[in-house]
């Protein structure tokens, strides 16, 4: 079989980027091998985000640059076939063809089982081939066997969501929640860690609403999975990615005091302001967020946290956003994303009529990232003095240099000649900046296994 090249371009969250790894494990087979390229590719997939117009935006940028690389292998008597798959892929569905005609396929963010299929009859010159449907049978169960990931990995446990804030586009473009059983998950876990993976992240869109059928004919909460998980030999870490307020049961706070589950969560509240979460449809107030930190700093007195927060939501008064910014000053967070609210075709909050004017978005933004950016600066500097493990898995910048994760997740650096390169190592924190942390190596197990 001659080897074709194959070069994904993922856009977005964690759900991509795990979307994008199982891409290849389909392509595989078929003889496509990963480029870390677009350049001479025999088939380029963008997997895009469609969360805010700016991600949106930057496909179709992305896309009139690949027609100069189609162009250009057309000349030298090639084929390049472009595919668009992920959330633009399922929410413009057809029109992307009618904007870029040389796009050969698009496809939902359900349906890349489906590629080989596609890649055929593209191959054959039945151009513009869509596929957005969402299957009976969840995707997951059509895929092959995932494949080595490295010493961090990710492994998705649920995918949809079902809560549909009025700003947000993922319940139409992902569909209806949906869990995965707890065996595939289970499984999937015990491969990556024989394959010497230390360190999983598990992914879902609303992850915390996981409940899965177990094999004991039990419904597995997202504690119960985690609980398990924690059994697996050679496995370290463990975290999860992205919760929701309502979702936060007691038993999953609970499950934080367990030493393989980083003092580390990412838990969005949007905003500050108990009247533009009601509009949002969170259907949770500022102090029941806050009420959810304080018991998880009751059973994990080292935890951090970060969140995501949208400024400008159609009605913001300046009040309200002075809600916000209270509330961050009393969660106190060691980082945090935020956005400038972003109407998005077919949500609710798209057609109010009170948009908030541009500039006052822009103004508010800045505020609230500067209060962001100086408590990371204090987060990161308190932890100088400290010493935890820290998982080294890529190359820095500099020379000689390696960067790791700490339990917050926090990028540290240290300088090493690849020494401890795929391993956990304690290190001792001694500089802070406000996007990274320097440390000294204390000591390290060397029974650990080298992936
Ligand atoms: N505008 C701005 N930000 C948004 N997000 C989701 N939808 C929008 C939107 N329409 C943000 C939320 C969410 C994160 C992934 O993206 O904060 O948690
Ligand atoms: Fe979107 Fe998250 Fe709200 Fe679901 S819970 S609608 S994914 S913001």
């Amino acid at each position: 079989m001659t080897t074709k090249k194959l070069y994904i371009k993922t856009y977005g969250c964690q759900m991509n980027a795990y979307d994008t790894v199982r891409m290849h494990d389909v392509m595989r087979p078929l003889g496509y091998a990963a480029s870390d390229t677009p350049e001479d590719a025999d088939l380029v997939i963008l997997n895009t985000c469609h969360i805010r117009e700016k991600a949106e935006e930057k496909v179709y940028s992305d896309l009139g640059r690949l027609l100069k690389e189609k162009d250009k292998k057309k000349a030298r008597g090639g084929k390049m076939l472009i595919a668009v798959g992920g959330c633009v892929g399922q929410a413009e569905g057809e029109e992307i063809i009618r904007r870029a005609p040389y796009v050969d396929m698009v496809m939902g963010s359900q349906s890349y089982y489906q590629l080989p299929e596609m890649v055929t009859r593209a191959i054959r010159g039945q151009g513009g081939v869509v596929e957005l449907d969402f299957p009976a049978e969840p995707k997951f169960d059509y895929l092959p066997e995932a494949t080595k990931q490295g010493v961090s990995a990710f492994l998705s446990v649920q995918e949809g969501c079902d809560k549909f804030c009025t700003f947000c586009v993922v319940p139409y473009t992902r569909g209806a929640e949906y869990s995965r059983k707890v065996s595939a998950i289970l499984d999937e876990a015990k491969r990556l860690v024989d394959q010497g993976t230390l360190d999983i992240m598990l992914l879902g869109q609303n992850v915390n609403a996981y409940h899965g059928e177990g094999d004991d004919g039990r419904t597995w909460s997202l504690a119960d999975l985690m609980a398990e998980l924690s059994n697996i030999n050679g496995l370290e870490r463990i975290r999860y990615i992205t919760s929701h307020p309502r979702d936060m049961t007691q038993d999953l706070i609970d499950i934080h005091a367990g030493k393989k589950i980083m003092p580390y969560l990412h838990l969005p509240i949007q905003s500050g302001s108990d009247a533009v979460l009601a509009r949002m449809n969170r259907k949770h107030t500022a102090e029941f967020y806050l009420d959810i930190l304080s018991r998880l700093r009751k059973v994990r007195p080292d935890i951090a946290f970060s969140s995501d927060f949208i400024v400008g939501f159609p009605g913001e008064t300046d009040a309200e956003f002075e809600e916000t910014m209270a509330l961050v000053r009393e969660a106190k967070y060691a980082q945090a994303y935020s956005f400038k609210y972003s109407p998005r075709p077919g949500t609710p909050a798209a057609t109010d009529e009170n948009q908030v004017p541009e500039d006052a978005k822009k103004l508010r933004l800045a505020q609230l990232q500067a209060l962001l950016q100086e408590q990371q600066m204090a987060f990161n500097a308190s932890t100088v003095g400290k010493s935890f493990e820290v998982l080294f898995d890529r190359e820095g910048k500099y020379e000689g240099q390696l960067l790791g994760k700490s339990p917050y997740m926090q990028s540290v650096h240290i300088k090493d000649v690849n020494h401890y390169r795929g391993k956990l190592v304690s290190v001792t924190i001694e500089e802070s900046y406000l996007n990274s942390v320097a440390g000294r190596v204390m000591s390290f197990n060397s029974n650990q296994k080298v992936a």
